[in-house]
């Protein structure tokens, strides 16, 4: 090598310009890193929320029809019209609220994005975010990258209801907006009215937004009903609506979202989406629009097929010595792991996935504070029925080890 380069790297190492503080105060998510060893282990893996079995042959074949009919350059960029229609008809047909295509809706990349540009486009430095805990990993980093400083308000199990003096403590004059995650992972909770208009009292009383995410709505078990934020009295204007293909149409990789707000909201949310990514896969909007009219009866039975699976999975681990809490729904199961006798949820699922083989999410990765979450691990069930019959096989050991 010539020495000269190797003085260049040698010293570019030594002095190598300083990282973004920001990506310096979180993690790589461990929702997906515990699918990475369950991949490394063999492990089934019962951690990151994808379904393994397929998505509906119509929606599929939607997709490559418009790669066929050549729909494959970028989409107008806050989402192809077509696909921009659907979701506003849905959102009429299934809670009843009437919103513009043209100035209301931006399509992203999966809701991830949508989540992320939302707060960009409201947070100013300074500003407070109120967030349920436990909560959905993303929504830490989504603070820091976006500059919000979130104020946890604990969901309290095992139904996982909130003191509304805490929530109402956790809201000021600094407060901009709500998170919401209803159905909510990973606890499983349907937020019910009453609980939606004591959020919608706060957001009134300090004239904040509500993000919410409600990308579960059609995974409800034992008569819960999912009622939309938007569609509580006052909430219409300042109600930021994300959702996805990914969990109802079971197209997780697809990267398609949208976020629903007011005609200025979304203006500004257009903005920062246009400038981060462009535009959303052209190809998959248009199988969005054909998934988004997709039948009643096609809900009706991604609920019914849940709720067996649901069933089966805590059939398995309260059999395998773990306490359930029964999600009313989304595709998650919180367990108490106190029984096992772990030093916390990290160690113990390092346990099962490397010498067990199966891998669950720590419950640590929900809460700011990580003893908060130490007797908790987070099962998904997503999954088909040869997973479930893995699973209970390798549980026969932990029972034995026990
Ligand atoms: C509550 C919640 N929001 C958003 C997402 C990510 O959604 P998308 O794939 O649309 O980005 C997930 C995925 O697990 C989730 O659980």
């Amino acid at each position: 090598m010539d020495p000269r380069t190797s003085h260049a790297v040698a010293s570019t190492a030594a002095t190598s310009p300083k990282l973004s503080a920001k990506a310096e105060r979180f993690t790589e998510s461990v929702i997906r890193e515990m699918t990475r060893l369950a991949l490394k282990y063999g492990a089934v893996n019962l951690s990151q929320g994808f379904p393994d079995f397929p998505a509906p042959a119509e929606i599929k074949n939607a997709a490559k029809v418009a790669i066929e009919a050549d729909i494959n350059q970028y989409a107008i960029t806050w989402g192809a019209k077509k696909f921009r229609d659907a979701i506003a008809a849905n959102f009429q047909r299934t809670q009843g609220v009437s919103v513009d295509p043209e100035r209301e809706i931006t399509v992203c990349c999966g809701s991830t994005e949508a989540m992320l540009s939302s707060l960009m486009a409201i947070i100013n430095p300074g500003d407070e975010t109120v967030v349920f805990e436990p909560f959905y990993e993303n929504y830490g980093p989504d603070a820091i990258l976006s500059g919000a400083t979130p104020r946890f308000v604990k969901l309290h199990p095992p139904d996982w209801t909130f003191d509304p003096d805490d929530l109402a403590a956790a809201f000021g004059p600094a407060t901009k907006a709500i998170i919401l995650n209803t159905p909510n992972n990973p606890t499983g909770k349907v937020f019910d009215r009453k609980e939606l208009e004591i959020i919608r009292d706060l957001c009134l009383k300090w004239n904040t937004f509500a993000i919410t995410d409600e990308i579960y709505e059609h995974m409800l078990y034992d008569d819960a009903r999912h009622i939309s934020l938007a569609t509580i009295d006052g909430m219409r204007g300042r109600t930021i609506t994300i959702n996805a293909l990914s969990k109802t149409y079971s197209v997780t990789g697809w990267r398609v979202g949208w976020a629903i707000a007011a005609p200025e909201v979304t203006a500004a949310i257009r903005k920062v989406h246009d400038f981060v990514t462009v535009g959303a896969a052209a190809p998959l909007q248009e199988a969005g629009a054909l998934a988004l009219q997709m039948p009643a009866s096609y809900y009706e039975t991604l609920a019914r097929e849940y709720l067996i699976r649901r069933d089966r999975l805590i059939g398995i681990l309260t059999n395998a010595g773990f306490r359930c809490f029964k999600p009313r729904g989304a595709y998650y199961i919180m367990t108490d792991i106190s029984a096992f006798g772990f030093p916390d949820d990290v160690a113990f699922a390092k346990y099962l996935v490397t010498k067990i083989g199966v891998a669950a999410v720590p419950g640590s990765s929900f809460y700011r504070e990580p003893a908060d979450g130490r007797n908790h691990l987070r099962f998904t069930f997503c999954k088909k029925e040869s997973t479930f019959q893995a699973a209970a096989a390798r549980f026969a050991d932990l029972r034995l080890a026990r």
